[in-house]
């Protein structure tokens, strides 16, 4: 997972697509990376899961669920992000407050082939991670 070796503390990563489109299988893989792939679960019910890898914690997020984004404020939600690394399922919902740096990945699954998901990756401010 070349962008879960990338990742430092602080960063945000924002996970766009419908339902179905592998926002959480991302999400799998990249916990994965950090062997904490027998601990994950959907922060559907939650909004946000927290785990730990020895450098930094990871916050999976789902805001799928929220109202607007002063829902998200009132849960101390922003506050995560200075805490360590945040993975957000349906960021764009609260793009208009996040940080100036971070990445958006969006998923679309294959009009094709219903076992290829394609994503594209935009990098806002000084975020980057180098994709071979
Ligand atoms: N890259 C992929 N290739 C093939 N199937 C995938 C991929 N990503 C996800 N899926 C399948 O699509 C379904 C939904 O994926 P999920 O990650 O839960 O979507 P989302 O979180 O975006 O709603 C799962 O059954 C999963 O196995
Ligand atoms: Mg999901």
């Amino acid at each position: 997972m070349q962008i879960a070796s990338q990742v430092k503390f602080g960063d945000i990563i924002i996970l766009s697509g419908d339902l179905g489109s592998g926002k959480t299988k991302f999400v799998e893989g990249f916990l994965t990376y950090f062997n904490l792939q027998n601990e994950i679960s959907s922060p559907t019910f939650t909004i946000v899961n927290e785990y730990d890898t020895n450098d930094f914690k990871i916050f999976h997020f789902d805001v799928y669920r929220l109202e607007d984004i002063d829902e998200f404020s009132a849960i101390g939600g922003e506050e995560y992000f200075e805490k360590g690394v945040s993975l957000i399922e349906w960021g764009e919902q609260i793009e208009s407050i996040l940080p100036p740096n971070y990445t958006k990945i969006t998923f679309n699954r294959d009009y094709l082939d219903n076992n290829i998901r394609n994503i594209s990756i935009e990098f806002f401010g000084n975020s980057n991670y180098v994709i071979n």
